[in-house]
């Protein structure tokens, strides 16, 4: 018998080419719906591999409940939404897609930062409504972003290429991570300090750090409350590290002057969610690493590191560094 390969989107037939030839592969019929548990749940038992998208939930029933599944392959640096441990316990390869992405979130998380610091899309959409009708001295004034000082929160390969932007703006870069990075301080001259210093310092503090049990809400109310009233807050990594309940109210309680969010802690949000009612807010839908060209890079990424551990070979980008290949039959 072939191996089964479950891919849970509709991907571009292009993107899946390679498996065809070789396996059996299946996708899930919709390109804007996610899979739905029970579909999930009876194609993983039937599965070797399984092709997963961020917004599925990959639990112990899942990894435990069929007999062959050897490796899930994430479209996403991160992999907070599979229980990883688990697989390690079941022999599953579990692979993410970091490096290829990199700088194209980098530029979003820092397009995000421009955006909610002189008001772009606010400013967007008052032209588009008609609303202009003269110069004015003041007229949609934001807050300046160069000679800034820019906080950022989890200093690995994304957020070190935001601190690359920020040296081109000619802001004061702190960073606070689990490691000091002495190499990279002395390259772009960031300065590491304590998460509470960070906090209280910055002009601008982005959230680039991973969800773990660790940092799950961790921009609570009390931190909020320690920023500049002047201090934009964004997030590009993953909605629950933050309570979001108590940034809403920091932005209406006047704490913090804005944020611009790429992620929220259940997606998708709707337009009733309450911080879109908020003129100093800019929402984006999760689209971090979406260019077409990157998401491109991570499906391939995905593809070769499934078929590298159907043939017995390590994945490229593997997460559970203590797995080993099958000894082929
Ligand atoms: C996106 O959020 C990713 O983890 O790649
Ligand atoms: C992961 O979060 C990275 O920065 O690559």
């Amino acid at each position: 018998m072939k191996p089964y390969i479950y891919i849970t989107r509709k991907l571009p037939e292009a993107m899946i080419e390679a498996m065809q030839q070789k396996y059996e592969v299946k996708m899930w019929e919709h390109e804007d719906i996610p899979v739905s548990k029970e579909v999930l749940y009876a194609e993983a038992k039937k599965a070797d591999a399984l092709f997963t998208m961020l917004s599925d939930q990959i639990d112990e029933q899942i990894l435990t409940d069929g007999n062959r599944l050897k490796v899930v392959a994430n479209l996403a640096v991160g992999f907070d939404n599979i229980d990883v441990k688990t697989a390690s316990i079941e022999g599953v390869a579990v692979c993410n897609t970091p490096d290829v992405l990199t700088d194209t979130t980098a530029d979003l998380t820092f397009g995000l930062l421009m955006a909610a610091a002189r008001r772009i899309v606010e400013a967007a959409e008052y032209v588009k409504e008609g609303k202009w009708k003269s110069w004015s001295p003041m007229l949609l004034a934001g807050h300046d972003i160069h000679h800034k000082t820019i906080g950022i929160v989890g200093m690995g390969k994304i957020g070190e290429t935001v601190a690359k932007r920020a040296t081109g703006f000619d802001m004061e870069i702190l960073y606070h991570n689990r490691t000091k990075k002495p190499e990279m301080e002395q390259q772009l001259g960031a300065k590491y300090v304590s998460f509470e210093e960070l906090v209280e310092k910055s002009d601008f503090i982005v959230c680039l750090t991973p969800l773990t049990p660790e940092t799950k809400n961790l921009f609570s109310r009390e931190v909020f409350s320690g920023m500049k009233q002047s201090a934009i807050f964004i997030n590009a990594s993953r909605g629950p590290v933050i309570d979001e309940q108590a940034l809403f109210d920091a932005l209406t309680a006047g704490e913090i002057a804005g944020a611009g969010l790429d992620v929220f802690e259940r997606e998708p949000i709707n337009r009733d969610h309450p911080l879109l009612s908020l003129p100093n807010v800019v929402a984006l839908p999760h689209i971090g690493s979406s260019s077409v060209e990157t998401r491109t890079a991570m499906m391939k990424l995905c593809v070769e590191n499934i078929m590298a551990v159907l043939e017995g070979n390590m994945p490229k980008t593997l997460v559970n560094k203590d797995w080993k290949p099958f000894v082929k039959a």
